[in-house]
């Protein structure tokens, strides 16, 4: 980590100030005066401003995000396409996504740097329902939203029970709301591939009883005080 935000996330002072202190000499670096903002601080390093050893605080941070197509949801791609993380690079902490979206999905994407929280929502047993707005090709007739309810076959597993709504039907396409309580791969381009229709667009709304609402695509916020504790305690 570089040495203003090591020195920032002690709480002391800001990455500016923490930029003229060194320039100043008064940051030393294991007992050794270090007059460089950019130095790279080490593990093991010992930082000390004006006198005093110095930690950064690890402040929990929880991010929702609203990925737009066309970024991944992983911290680097092989064919370097963008990433969800350049759309949080402003935020100092080193955050995470907790799941993924497919790189043509949009919609809500949770981060943070609380390892027990994302290890718990990662877990099959506290899958929480996850609700999706789709457009699909074709018509959906009373039949195929009956399968969707109760179970189709996406590749040698069958879903469980979904709560699935068409919200507008078109002559070639239709609008169709679905929550799902598992998180298989592609779950939902799957399921609906399974009664013959193609997904053309799918954003996720909401994750439980979190909702995307008015944030706009490509932007994030912080999740209030009660959305953690939600998180926390479903
Ligand atoms: N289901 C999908 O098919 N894709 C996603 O990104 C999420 C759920």
């Amino acid at each position: 980590m570089r040495l203003n935000k090591y020195i920032a996330q002690s709480g002391i002072a800001s990455r500016r100030k923490a930029d003229e202190l060194t320039l100043q000499g008064k940051v030393k670096i294991n007992g050794i005066v270090m007059k460089e903002p950019g130095y790279d601080v080490a593990d093991g390093d010992i930082v000390e401003v004006n006198g005093k050893i110095i930690k950064p605080i690890s402040r929990k941070v929880y991010i929702m995000l609203n990925k737009p197509k066309g970024f991944i949801t992983s911290a680097e791609d092989e064919r370097n396409r963008p990433t969800v993380m350049e759309l949080v690079s402003d935020i100092d902490e080193r955050i995470y996504p907790i799941g993924r979206l497919d790189f043509n999905t949009s919609g809500m994407l949770l981060m943070t740097n609380d390892g027990d929280l994302a290890y718990k929502l990662a877990h099959p047993k506290n899958q929480i329902y996850k609700t999706y707005r789709a457009r699909v090709s074709g018509q959906i007739s009373a039949e195929k939203l009956y399968k969707l309810r109760n179970g189709v076959d996406i590749g040698g597993y069958i879903t469980s029970k979904a709560i699935v709504d068409v919200v507008k039907q078109s002559k070639r396409s239709a609008i169709v709301e679905i929550k799902i309580y598992e998180g298989k791969n592609r779950q939902v381009r799957k399921m609906f591939a399974a009664v013959g229709n193609k997904v053309l667009d799918l954003e996720r709304i909401a994750i439980g009883e979190l909702y995307l609402g008015h944030l706009k695509q490509g932007h994030y916020r912080k999740l209030t005080q009660k959305e953690i504790q939600y998180l926390k305690e479903c």
